[in-house]
């Protein structure tokens, strides 16, 4: 086989289970991928800080700049705006193509991102920026390419609906179950971006871009947390045969011939009788409708190491694939910009 050098920016708690995998299972990537896949260094800050994986010492670097430059395919899993933009055009400069988790960065420089990425005919790979373990991004974009995604409505936060689903199965309040939700691993690093909403918002703006084929700015994306919903609200929903789950709500609206989106992240009641309503603890799903297709669901884990690295090796194999095929193969989604409709509650139960 043909050798390809893999860099991975971050070994945190995905990071870390990449390389692991990686490791352990390279000889069957490579015949899937068709390309022995040669993980070339672990680009961290901090050489000395604990893994959540036993490896091999050699490897890590505190040099991105030098990885990436020698790299085929560039894997950035360190979350945040900077450096891993700055990192990721350098990998795209450089003709790598780009696996990323990075929601936050998709969400405010997804446009930048892309258009660098089509100016030198690199691609840009990000399965696990929404959802986690759940395959959504590739279904939107390619799946379901053929049809018309009329509505998206998602539990993309799995913190929030373990908080959620705890408040409403056990009759917990909110504070105590917090403390709870972050003990287990799956919150963000300030926990504000979970509870108000702000990373379901960032993956909202991701699967509406790609279920409507157009940009949707992350500032136009409607967002109400979960913080002002207590146990009295969880009771009122209950005996009304509701559940309360923060969704994320993608939406096609058609006003005579005229067609815009709305997106929006916020509290929302939904039946108890709605395959949503079933989702418990810190998993997502994403139940979508489509012209054609009708409605499909996708659940899973949402969140965890090990869990989000599988959509990760996915994409990983997916650019080896296309990158020894001489770089056919991956079409982005067009983009056709509709209107966005900055509007909050238009249906409030499902
Ligand atoms: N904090 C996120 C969640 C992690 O709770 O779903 C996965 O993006």
């Amino acid at each position: 086989y043909r050798r390809l050098r893999v860099a991975l920016l971050g070994a945190g708690a995905v990071g870390s289970q990449v390389a692991a995998l990686l490791l352990r299972h390279g000889d069957e990537l490579a015949d899937r991928a068709g390309a022995t896949l040669e993980l070339a260094g672990i680009a961290v800050r901090d050489l000395d800080a604990p893994r959540d994986a036993d490896l091999p010492k050699e490897l890590f670097t505190t040099d991105a700049e030098t990885l990436i430059l020698g790299s085929d395919i560039v894997i950035e899993l360190m979350g945040g705006i900077e450096p891993a933009r700055t990192y990721i055009l350098q990998a795209i400069n450089s003709g790598a193509d780009v696996v990323t988790a990075n929601k936050a960065l998709l969400a405010t420089y997804g446009s930048e991102i892309f258009d660098a990425a089509d100016q030198v005919g690199a691609s840009v790979y990000y399965e696990a920026a929404a959802a986690g373990a759940i395959p959504i991004i590739r279904p939107l974009r390619d799946s379901l390419a053929g049809d018309r995604v009329q509505r998206i409505m998602g539990i993309v936060n799995g913190t929030t609906n373990y908080i959620l689903d705890r408040m409403d199965t056990e009759g917990a309040e909110f504070l105590d179950v917090l403390a709870d939700a972050q003990a287990l691993g799956y919150a963000e690093a300030d926990p504000t971006a979970d509870v108000e909403g702000f990373d379901a918002a960032q993956k909202a703006a991701i699967l509406a871009s790609l279920a409507f084929h157009t940009t949707v700015p992350l500032e136009t994306v409607h967002r109400e947390g979960i913080t002002k919903i207590d146990k009295g609200m969880m009771d009122a929903a209950r005996h009304a045969g509701y559940v309360i789950k923060l969704l994320a709500v993608c939406e096609r609206l058609a006003d005579g011939g005229a067609e815009s989106i709305s997106v929006r992240v916020y509290p929302a009641l939904v039946n108890r009788d709605h395959p949503l309503a079933s989702v418990h603890g810190a998993n997502n799903a994403v139940f979508v409708q489509a012209e054609a297709a009708g409605n499909l669901m996708f659940y899973g884990a949402g969140a965890g190491g090990v869990q989000t690295a599988s959509a990760v090796l996915g994409d990983v194999v997916s650019a080896a694939r296309r990158h020894i095929a001489g770089g056919v193969g991956v079409g982005e989604s067009t983009r056709a910009n509709l209107p966005i409709v900055p509007v909050g509650h238009v249906v409030t139960r499902y």
